[in-house]
């Protein structure tokens, strides 16, 4: 069948479908289906507490839906054992809204942190691709950034160092749950520039939840948006451009980052 779920995908490395979740009487998703493109960025948009942050989790396996499939490669994952569910876990990385490094740790001591805990590499080879990635994030310029302690970088370099040690395992897919939040206009192009480099350059799928429709119409591929507990529009940038959802068009005309074209306006 030709839209099996289970089938593995060339196109779709992830696939959602009828997920529900609700924490009390409170029903946060109602029926999520969404489909996440190999290899591409795709984007999910929608307000303060629709259900952004839960959603992504549940993709990792960090939380248990009360129904519904997510298909990793064809895999479902709900239900995996925890052995099972760790293998599913390898091929993300998360990239977190504040970086959350370790504040004990230097720059180098957190980037290699995945890598210490899982795996028993020589000292040496963790060093080469802790090095190896500071290159191509820009960071290997500064004098003594190994050495330096999180409160001793800016906000902009603890995204990269958020962002390396997202990169450190080597992830096929990539989550980053409001990346730009708090950043100034510049700093927010600069993390849009790394999270489109970081897809070209290491071919990973990019999730990224956001609010910030700029951004998301400059690096979106796709562009889906979360509404009352359902994907409400799904699609290519230029698809969600057009699409007449008038909940999407409202949230993304209020934004004042794009304008629809077609109406009089
Ligand atoms: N572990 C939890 N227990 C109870 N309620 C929760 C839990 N996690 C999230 N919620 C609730 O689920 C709803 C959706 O939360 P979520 O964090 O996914 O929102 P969001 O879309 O990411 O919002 P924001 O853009 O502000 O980050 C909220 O009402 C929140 O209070
Ligand atoms: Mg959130």
């Amino acid at each position: 069948m030709a839209d099996d779920p289970s089938a593995r995908d060339e196109r779709w490395q992830i696939r959602i479908r009828d997920l529900h979740k609700s924490f009390g009487a409170q029903q946060v998703l109602r029926g999520v289906n969404l489909d996440i493109e190999r290899g591409r960025i795709n984007i999910i948009i929608g307000g303060s507490g629709q259900g952004k942050s839960v959603l992504m989790k549940h993709l990792m396996g960090l939380m248990a839906p009360d129904r519904g499939q997510i298909y990793v490669d064809g895999q479902d994952i709900i239900g995996l054992g925890d052995v099972a569910i760790a293998k599913i876990q390898r091929k993300f990385g998360m990239v977190f809204q504040y970086a959350a490094l370790f504040d004990s740790l230097n720059v180098v001591e957190n980037i290699a942190f995945p890598l210490l805990e899982r795996y028993h590499l020589p000292k040496q080879e963790v060093l080469e691709r802790v090095r190896d990635l500071l290159t191509r994030l820009d960071l290997a310029g500064m004098s003594g950034v190994e050495q330096k302690f999180p409160a001793e970088l800016s906000g902009g370099m603890r995204k990269r160092v958020g962002l390396a040690r997202a990169l450190i395992d080597r992830p096929e897919i990539l989550l980053y749950d409001e990346p730009t939040t708090g950043l100034d206009p510049i700093a927010t192009k600069n993390v849009d520039e790394m999270i489109r480099r970081t897809a070209d350059d290491f071919g990973v799928t990019s999730v990224v939840i956001s609010h910030d429709m700029a951004s998301t119409f400059r690096i979106g591929d796709r562009i889906a948006m979360l509404y009352e507990g359902v994907i409400v529009a799904s699609g290519e940038r230029r698809e969600i451009l057009a699409a007449p959802n008038p909940v999407l068009r409202e949230f993304v005309e209020t934004s004042g980052a794009v304008h629809f074209g077609g109406g009089a306006s």
